[in-house]
């Protein structure tokens, strides 16, 4: 069972490839608990990343609740690898996803936590039977495929509205974040009823990784 609480979840994808060791020893050294993995297949979105044999990799050398964000067409494929691999939780895109409480069923059988994501221009109203069968839904505040773009404001609302839905269901749903979460955005987002905040960019872009780390966190206490 997830923890319902307000943390930054650091996103890998801006990390050093060349030694992801040290850079997850680094955001957990700082504080972080949740690591966000965002694997890309070239086809639902037009970047490639990694999968699961380097999520296996990372598995064996951290403690981290590994939170990996699938953007890959067909998931239902690939379930049990990323179990396998040690994902923690397991996020697959609505649009993706032509049966969807299947392939949920089908993650939270596995062992896995799972959540639901929404790219930006994907209404709520898509997830709304879904809702009590997820632990978790992934709100996209940028057009996923790449790190460092900017804040999609028009997202707020939609957090806004969704933070809505889970309370007047009376559901534990967690809600994450994900694209353009810096500095100046991380406020208004937590403010609006996110609770996992996916910094990539943010804690990665320099390499003054746990003060950046740090800085962000401080903004959401
Ligand atoms: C984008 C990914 C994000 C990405 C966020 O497709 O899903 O997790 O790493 O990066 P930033 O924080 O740089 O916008
Ligand atoms: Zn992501």
């Amino acid at each position: 069972m997830l923890k319902k609480e307000i943390l930054i979840a650091p996103s890998l994808l801006s990390a050093n490839f060349s030694n992801l060791e040290k850079d997850i020893e680094r955001v957990s050294a700082a504080g972080a608990t949740v690591l966000h993995l965002d694997v890309m297949d070239g086809h639902f979105v037009p970047n490639i990343s990694f999968g699961p044999t380097v999520i296996k990799a990372i598995n064996t050398s951290t403690n981290l609740i590994l939170d990996t964000h699938l953007m890959i067409e067909n998931p239902d494929n690939y379930l049990e690898q990323f179990r396998d691999a040690g994902s923690d939780i397991l996020t697959v895109h609505v649009e993706a996803c032509a049966h969807l409480n299947r392939t949920i069923s089908k993650i939270k059988e596995l062992g896995m936590s799972a959540g639901v994501s929404l790219n930006p221009a994907t209404p709520l109203t898509l997830i709304e039977e879904i809702l009590p069968f997820v632990d978790l839904v992934l709100i996209m505040s940028v057009n996923p495929g790449f790190g460092g773009q900017k804040f999609i404001q028009t997202s707020i609302e939609k957090i806004t509205n969704l933070s809505k839905m889970i309370s007047d269901k009376n559901l534990p749903t967690i809600i994450e974040v994900d694209g353009g979460i810096d500095l100046n955005t991380i406020k208004n987002i937590k403010n609006a009823g996110a609770h996992y905040l996916v910094a990539g960019n943010a804690v990665f872009g320099n390499r003054n990784i746990e003060q950046n780390y740090k800085q962000l966190n401080s903004l959401i206490k």
